[in-house]
């Protein structure tokens, strides 16, 4: 099964969460797409969503599910999104397509997160792919030497902007043994608008797509 097989299955897992006239929160990235697509065969079902990034609420509309503001909807029942890397203890590393920001405000919002991914994506130390931080335009050298500090190597991603009119630096060789420090720590950068360790608000359940069917972790 190729990779794209195991993230469509573990899309359509996710199905069995969706409760028919809710709204839910809706993530970013090829694996959330297949959710997506999954979702406008149940029109209906549900009385909006909450996107994560501009391309995905474009997909959403085209899906024809209203895309309605976090501001008016209140909290949510589900958030559904992909992930770059996976722990079973169900800390994820997020922003690999740069909206790391509004996928942890949904999360934070989000009464159940349900992550969806194929089982490349668990490993037992977060680190291997490189941490995508949002930076403030202004802070990216300041924050670029207060990582060096922190032993990775930022490299700016370039000719990316985010929804939110930053840039991302992604850092690599770090190895990840706490999640949780981490992610607080680097919170504390003057010029950090967010990083993708999305340890203190972990997923609530990983669905891994496998050669041997879909995997549930909680
Ligand atoms: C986007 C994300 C995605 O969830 C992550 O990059 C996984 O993407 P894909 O589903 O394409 O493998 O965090 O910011």
């Amino acid at each position: 099964m190729s990779s794209d097989e195991k993230k469509k299955a573990a899309a359509l897992a996710a199905l069995e969460y969706v409760e028919s006239g809710t709204v839910i929160g809706v993530g970013t990235g090829s694996t959330a797409n297949h959710f997506i697509d999954a979702l406008a065969k149940t029109k209906g079902k549900l009385d909006g969503a909450v996107a994560s990034s501009d391309v995905t609420a474009e997909r959403l509309k085209k899906a024809g599910i209203p895309v309605l503001d976090l501001n008016t909807t209140g909290d949510l029942p589900l958030y559904v999104d992909g992930a770059d890397e996976a722990t079973k203890h169900l800390h994820l590393i997020k922003g690999g397509g740069g909206a790391l920001t509004r996928e942890k405000i949904v999360a934070a919002a989000s009464e159940k997160f349900v992550c969806i991914a194929d089982d490349s994506k668990l490993v037992d130390v977060l680190g291997a792919f490189p941490l995508p931080i949002e930076v403030i335009p202004m802070a990216r050298s300041l924050v670029a030497r207060a990582l060096v500090k922190l032993g990775g190597e930022p490299v700016l991603r370039e000719g990316f902007t985010t929804d939110n009119g930053n840039i991302i630096l992604d850092v690599h060789n770090l190895k990840i043994l706490n999640p949780v420090e981490l992610e607080e720590k680097l919170d504390h950068l003057a010029g950090v608008v967010t990083n993708g360790l999305f340890a203190r608000r972990p997923a609530d359940v990983l669905i891994l797509g496998a050669d041997d069917g879909v995997k549930t972790l909680t």
